[in-house]
């Protein structure tokens, strides 16, 4: 896909639970290539969009177009090729504790059938390489620290090369050293992969370093768009909050 197409669209897009109307009728469109950093606050449905993003959760009402393919109407099989493009790192996501931080990233090149283990180690090895965790193929999660785990948790989200990779706060829970460190491990990756990043953060210092655009989600709408200049002074409240809270945290 080249930059400039749509990597992501959103089009009506409703969803609710049981009476909670979470997203009601939101339309965006993100461009391929792009870092976008959604913000809101919490419960406002940042994760539901990321799980509408892979299919993981289907809309009440309206279309989701992922790589210039309807998702809404597909099964699961039919989704599949679709998923292969998309990496996914979720706020908790954990690492299998039983075996090596490698065999870990391994795992998503065996399951697609990969067979030749010495390709798999090779790409494995310049999975870690690309964030920051070289040497570190045969070591047990236990032995990594809180941020050497999420390096590897997006080591193995980028396994399957995704064109379009979505974070869900990759930040929360590290100390802010940590934090800027995976900040930078992601810049890195739009540099070397050239993906479409979508990450969900809360901290707005986070998404000012790494948005070409923030999006702010509040009763299921986008309310405020742009680059993070642009929406320093913007005239919707809940913005300059977010903008305000900086200084606090
Ligand atoms: N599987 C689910 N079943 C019921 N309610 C859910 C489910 N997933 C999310 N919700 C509700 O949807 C709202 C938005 O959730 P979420 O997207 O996780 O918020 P956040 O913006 O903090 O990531 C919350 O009120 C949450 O309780
Ligand atoms: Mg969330």
């Amino acid at each position: 896909m080249k930059n400039g197409e749509n990597a992501i669209r959103f089009e009506n897009v409703s969803k609710a639970f049981g009476k909670r109307k979470v997203l009601d009728g939101i339309t965006f469109d993100l461009a391929a290539g792009g870092v976008y950093c959604v913000l809101g606050r919490s419960g406002t449905g940042k994760s539901v969009t990321l799980k509408l993003m892979i299919g993981l959760m289907k809309p009440d009402r309206g279309t989701i177009r992922i790589l210039d393919r309807e998702i809404t109407g597909l099964d699961s099989r039919e989704l599949a090729p679709v998923r292969a493009k998309v990496g996914f790192l979720f706020q908790y996501a954990a690492l299998f504790d039983s075996i090596t931080v490698g065999e870990n990233i391994a795992f998503p090149l065996r399951r697609r059938g990969e067979r030749s283990d010495e390709e798999i180690r090779r790409q494995v090895e310049e999975h870690l390489d690309a964030v920051g965790l070289e040497g570190n193929y045969d070591k047990m999660p236990a032995e990594l620290s809180g941020g050497m785990r999420k390096r590897a948790g997006l080591a193995r989200a980028l396994a399957l090369r995704p064109s379009i990779l979505l974070v869900d706060e990759p930040s929360s829970g590290l100390d802010p050293i940590t934090a800027k460190e995976i900040d930078e491990v992601l810049m890195g990756l739009r540099e070397k992969h050239g993906a479409t990043l979508v990450i969900v953060t809360h901290h707005i210092t986070s998404a000012r370093r790494m948005a070409d655009e923030m999006l702010v989600l509040d009763n299921g709408r986008v309310v405020a768009r742009g680059a993070p200049a642009e929406l320093e002074t913007s005239e919707v409240e809940l913005v300059r909050e977010l903008f305000r809270a900086e200084d606090v945290a």
